[in-house]
């Protein structure tokens, strides 16, 4: 089963920050997961929520600051808010990275600055995953690169998968492990898909997934899971 480092191994680190993903690769995890959004001065930034609030010292909306005054934020321990491109650097071949698109209009510059990584560096369309839960997200970064893997996010049973799937030429159906259930597991790997499950941290659930024969978790404790 494969595990994914859900914000890095933000279980013991500051989620979605460098050092976060840092410790993930060092924990041997071969994925990465993050969020990305655009900020005023249009990067992409990895951050969680539309706003600054709970995970750094400042007040307010991400989409509403410059990238200066993002990276002069403490995203905790003395962490910056890094830039997509950042840990692309950081990342580097050492780990594949699933981007979740979460904030708006994402898709395109998401794409853009992938499609540079594929060309001018040695990444390749399948070390990356593209997820979202805004699937018309999904359809216009597939439009743009369609090599690149689709995970189709859903929060609570994922109806109409199927054809959505298939429009999308998708890889997986990402489901809450809360409406998750074996049937269902069966059934969307019938449909020739994966299932990939979030979020995993305690050793009950991890068992309790394991025995649907999931194909990946993500999880905020990679140590617990990497064998
Ligand atoms: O992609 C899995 C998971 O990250 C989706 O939920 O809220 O943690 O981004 P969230
Ligand atoms: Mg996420």
């Amino acid at each position: 089963m494969l595990v994914i480092a859900h914000r890095g191994a933000s279980g013991t680190q500051p989620e979605n920050t460098l050092v976060s993903f840092r410790k993930a690769i060092e924990l041997g995890a071969e994925m990465i997961e993050l969020d990305d959004h655009l900020c005023k001065t249009g990067e992409l930034v990895v951050i969680h929520d539309y706003s600054v609030n709970r995970t750094t010292n400042g007040n307010g909306f991400v989409s509403h600051k410059t990238l200066n005054e993002l990276q002069s934020l403490d995203a905790g321990n003395g962490e910056k808010i890094p830039t997509l491109h950042e840990i692309f650097e950081l990342v580097s071949g050492k780990a594949k990275i699933n981007i979740e698109l979460k904030g708006k209009h994402v898709a395109t510059e998401t794409a853009t600055l992938i499609m540079a990584a594929i060309q001018e560096k040695k990444w390749k369309a399948e070390d990356f995953v593209i997820s979202s839960f805004h699937h018309r997200q999904l359809s216009e970064f597939h439009a743009l690169i369609p090599d690149v893997p689709i995970g189709i996010l859903y929060k609570r049973h994922p109806n109409g998968y199927q054809k959505l799937a298939h429009k999308l030429n998708a890889s997986s159906i990402n489901l809450s492990i809360n409406h998750v259930n074996a049937n269902l597991v069966e059934e969307i790997h019938q449909n020739g898909l994966q299932v990939w499950i979030y979020t995993v941290n305690s050793e009950e659930e991890f068992e309790k997934v394991k025995a649907m024969s999931v194909d990946a978790i993500f999880t905020n404790f990679p140590e617990r899971f990497i064998s």
